[in-house]
C-alpha cells in the first residue's frame, strides 16, 4: 500500500488505512531499531533535510537518526545559522533545498500551516514536524504506536488528555488520530486553555482533571508552552500544578493499570509529580524509542512511493 500523499501534513489528512499502515511498518521499523545492527539500506541514495524554525531534540534527532540508521544522506539547516536569518523567505528557502536533490524535507515552523505552504511549492516530500498551534502528526503517531504497542489496540480505550489544549499542536494531531482509530478522548484543563468548539470533535470536555481521569486506559500530560502563553492565562505555576497537575493522589481515579505518557520536554513538578514522571505507569522513555521507529517508518513509506514492495 502507498500513502495517497507525497506529504504527511497532519492526521486530519490521513486515513484509518495509511494510519494502520504506518503503524504496522514501524513495528518492523522498531525490530530493526532494536536489534545489534541498526544499518540498513532502505535509504540508500536517498536525501533527508531536516528544517527546523524551533528548537528541538526528540523530533529534529530522531529524524536525523532515522535517515542515517537507513543509509540516506541527511543534513539540518538551522533558521538561526542559514540565509533564513538575512531574510529569505519560506519558499525561496525550499526551492534551493529542493533543487539540491532532496527527496524530504521535514520543517517545524511556529506559523499554522508553513508546511502545507512549503509542500505546494517543492517537488520533494514534506513532513510536518510541528506547524504553530495546529499539528505534530509525527508526535501523535508515536503517541499511538506506545499505546498499541502496550494495549494491543486504540479501539475503545479512553485517553485523558491534560493540560495547555489551546497552544497544543500535539493535543490537536491526537484529537484527530485518537478518535480516527475509535478511542474516546478526555480533555481537561483550565478553562482559559480550552478552546471553544472542542466538543464538535467528537471528545469530552472537562473542567477539572478528576473528571477526565476518571476510568482512563491512558493518561497524557502536556507540556505548558510558557514560551506561548499570553499574560494572566492562569494565574502561576503553583497553581496551575495544584488544580492539573497529575501525582498519584489523582493517577489512582484511572485505570490501575493506565499508561502515563508525555510528549517531552516535561516542566517536572508541573504537568507530572516526578513520581508519575519516573514511576512504574511511565512510558516516556519508550515514547522517545518509538519516535525513531515510527520516523523510520514514514521516510522509508514516503520515499518508496510508487513502488510496489512492501515491509509490513
Ligand atoms: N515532543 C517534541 O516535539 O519534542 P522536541 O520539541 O524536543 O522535538
Amino acid at each position: 500500500m502507498n500513502l495517497k500523499s507525497k506529504d504527511v501534513l497532519g492526521l486530519k489528512e490521513l486515513s484509518v488505512e495509511e494510519i494502520e499502515h504506518i503503524l504496522n511498518t514501524a513495528k518492523t521499523m522498531k525490530y530493526i531499531l532494536t536489534s545489534n545492527n541498526k544499518k540498513t539500506p532502505h535509504l540508500q541514495g536517498k536525501s533527508i533535510i531536516t528544517l527546523f524554525y524551533e528548537n528541538s531534540t526528540r523530533t529534529r534527532l530522531s529524524f536525523e537518526l532515522a535517515s542515517k540508521y537507513m543509509s540516506a544522506s541527511a543534513a539540518n539547516v538551522s533558521a538561526s545559522s542559514s540565509s533564513v536569518s538575512k531574510g529569505e523567505t519560506l519558499i525561496d528557502t525550499g526551492k534551493t533545498i529542493d533543487m539540491m536533490g532532496t527527496d524530504v524535507i521535514i520543517i517545524r515552523h511556529p506559523m499554522s500551516g508553513a508546511p502545507h505552504l512549503l509542500a505546494k511549492n517543492v517537488k520533494a516530500s514534506v513532513i510536518n514536524a510541528g506547524d504553530g498551534m495546529n499539528e505534530h502528526p509525527t508526535q501523535a503517531l508515536l503517541d499511538m504506536f506506545t499505546i498499541q504497542e502496550n494495549k494491543g489496540s486504540l479501539k475503545g480505550l479512553k485517553i485523558a488528555i491534560i493540560g495547555d489544549i489551546l497552544h497544543s499542536r500535539v493535543a490537536r494531531s491526537n484529537i484527530w488520530g485518537l478518535t480516527k482509530m475509535g478511542a474516546e478522548v478526555n480533555v481537561a484543563g483550565p478553562s482559559t486553555l480550552l478552546p471553544p468548539g472542542l466538543e464538535k470533535t467528537g471528545i469530552r470536555v472537562f473542567n477539572t482533571i478528576q473528571e477526565a481521569l476518571l476510568d482512563a486506559d491512558v493518561v497524557m500530560g502536556l507540556r505548558v508552552q510558557l514560551e506561548r502563553q499570553k499574560k494572566g492565562l492562569f494565574p502561576t505555576v503553583r497553581e496551575y500544578a495544584r488544580f492539573f497537575g497529575l501525582d498519584d493522589k489523582r493517577l489512582k481515579l484511572a485505570k490501575e493499570d493506565a499508561l502515563v505518557m508525555h510528549p517531552g520536554p516535561v516542566n517536572r513538578g508541573m504537568e507530572l509529580a516526578t513520581a508519575v514522571m519516573d514511576g512504574e505507569q511511565s512510558v516516556i522513555n519508550e515514547q522517545v524509542t518509538n519516535g525513531v521507529a515510527v520516523r523510520m517508518a514514514l521516510l522509508y513509506l514516503l520515499t518508496r512511493r510508487g513502488s510496489s514492495e512492501n515491509i509490513d
